[in-house]
């Protein structure tokens, strides 16, 4: 009986470690292991991301000749070049140089402007890659419409930098039209797993709380897109350890702003009938998306102003 297939999941040891996980480590281990230390995995989340997208893809039988695929916010990771040393043509795109720079992600090393930095690493054959990887610039809040008929789509740690909780959940309701029916998108993002009321909901970086998870879900299902949810987080040492500042070597949880966060990767399967129509926000939606903004608009003044006074040494106005 074959194995059933992954699901979407988060970040756990179990996984990682997985046999399968470990063969695709192996196969791009130029892109992370820098010290050639040789261990079949570091116990780092963002690892754990990028082998899970390509081992969802590839039991999904779409890393092979013919299939095309899509990838958003792609910074330096080496998917593009991975999944073009197995034959796939790839379109790989992530935001402008200026916007980029201004967020930071130029300085930290994590942006591309062009094809060649994808292969930096050396994982795909230079002129397969040069023949079969196109660059673009792409911002994932306005995906151009040209963009269409993908067998797969995907993003490692991205969507969770468009600025609020809903611009991340409704790029990845829009990206589904850059698929052809039954293709599959598998995204990466940020996951609270410390609380499911209380989270960063605007900002730089967001935390996906189980209850925006399974509303991007539904909203997903309601178009026919299929998604199966998994969120257990794991009972293995790496899982129950927190890491935070001075870093150790295990990495699977996180701890930040004071939430504890780690890894969770979507997989979404578009309809494969072929009859679902693009997503458009409802009165609900803006309704939950207005009152998301108040909310943490207030939460974050009420946190610049906490800030303020802890330097100042004054006590903020009540
Ligand atoms: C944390 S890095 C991840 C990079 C890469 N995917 C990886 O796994 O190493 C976040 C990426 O998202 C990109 N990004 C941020 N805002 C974006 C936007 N509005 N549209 C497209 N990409 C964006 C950044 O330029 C950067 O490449």
């Amino acid at each position: 009986m074959a194995a059933p297939l992954l699901r979407s999941a988060l970040c756990t040891e179990r996984s990682l470690t997985s046999p399968e996980l470990v063969a695709w480590a192996a196969r791009i281990r130029r892109a992370w292991d820098h010290s050639g230390s040789g261990v079949p995995v570091y116990v780092h989340r963002k690892l754990w991301e990028w082998l899970y997208i390509i081992e969802a893809l590839a039991e999904r039988d779409l890393l092979r000749p013919g299939c095309r695929g899509l990838g958003f916010g792609v910074g330096q990771d080496p998917l593009a070049a991975l999944f073009a040393s197995r034959g796939c043509e790839v379109v790989a795109t992530d935001v402008s140089g200026a916007q980029a720079a201004q967020d930071g992600w130029i300085d930290s090393g994590q942006h591309a402007s062009e094809a060649d930095q994808l292969n930096q690493f050396g994982v795909c054959d230079p002129d397969r890659f040069a023949e079969l990887v196109r660059f673009r610039e792409v911002d994932m809040r306005h995906v151009p419409d040209d963009l269409r008929g993908f067998d797969f789509t995907w993003s490692a740690c991205a969507f969770e930098h468009l600025g609020s909780l809903a611009a991340g959940q409704e790029f990845v309701l829009r990206q589904m039209d850059c698929l052809r029916p039954g293709g599959f998108a598998v995204h990466t993002t940020e996951f609270n797993v410390a609380s499911n009321r209380s989270t960063e909901g605007t900002g730089q970086t967001v935390l996906y709380r189980r209850r925006d998870i399974v509303r991007l879900a539904e909203q997903l299902r309601r178009l026919g897109h299929r998604v199966d949810l998994d969120f257990s987080a794991g009972t293995d040492p790496a899982d129950t350890h927190v890491d935070e500042e001075p870093w150790t070597d295990t990495h699977l949880k996180v701890r930040f702003h004071g939430f504890v966060t780690t890894s969770l990767a979507l997989i979404v399967e578009k309809d494969p009938s072929g009859r679902s129509h693009p997503w458009q926000p409802d009165r609900r939606w803006r309704a939950h998306r207005a009152a998301e903004r108040l909310r943490f608009g207030a939460e974050r003044r009420l946190h610049r102003l906490a800030d303020r006074a802890a330097h100042s040494g004054s006590r903020p106005a009540t």
